[in-house]
């Protein structure tokens, strides 16, 4: 598709953002001696690599890659884990961490599937929300911009695998 991006959220717009989740993040997990963030990638990566160095305390990191399609006999949709995490999850408490949420499946799935492994908690992270797209209803505790049904790229999101580099969040306008 030929097209052309549009600057939507700038650098210290999403500087802003994440001093801000962080704030939150940080009050929430003051007495927590373990905290794991677990990204789910590729999407969220750039994200995570900002958002942890701003988290306090004792914080490792994981990742997760999963990937979800179609089930024609239910018409809802799986999700297949493509890499688990490396880390054993039981009893410790866990900060699932995501780019955009958009029809809510993704993280759905993932959380009901850590959920199985018995975490302390567990609660979920987003730099974006587009809750015009969502199909599951799902919780999220933590949510730093929600915006409109638009394309959008950059800052770790894809179109086509291109644009995760940019480190500001575009919007994909399509030319004729
Ligand atoms: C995108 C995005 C979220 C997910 C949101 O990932 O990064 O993970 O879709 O969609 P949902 O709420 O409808 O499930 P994608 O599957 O494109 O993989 P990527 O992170 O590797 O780009
Ligand atoms: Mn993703
Ligand atoms: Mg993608």
């Amino acid at each position: 598709m030929k097209h052309t991006i549009e600057m939507m959220i700038s650098e210290q717009e999403i500087n802003k953002t994440l001093d801000q989740l962080a704030e939150r993040i940080n009050a929430h997990y003051a007495d927590s001696e373990r905290l794991l963030m677990v990204g789910l990638l590729k999407g969220s990566v750039v994200f995570m690599a900002d958002l942890c160095r701003r988290i306090k305390g004792h914080v490792e990191i994981d990742f997760m890659a999963v990937s979800s399609y179609g089930n024609s006999t239910t018409s809802s949709r799986d999700v297949k884990v493509l890499k688990d995490v490396q880390s054993d999850i039981s009893g410790r408490d866990v900060l699932i961490v995501e780019d955009l949420i958009d029809s809510g499946n993704t993280l759905n799935k993932v959380r009901e599937m850590l959920l199985l492994r018995e975490p302390k908690s567990l609660a979920l992270c987003t730099l974006l929300d587009k809750p015009e797209r969502r199909e599951v209803d799902v919780h999220v505790d933590f949510i730093g911009i929600t915006i409109p049904d638009e394309f959008i790229v950059g800052y770790g999101i894809d179109y086509a695998e291109q644009y995760r580099n940019l480190p500001y969040i575009a919007k994909v306008v399509p030319l004729d």
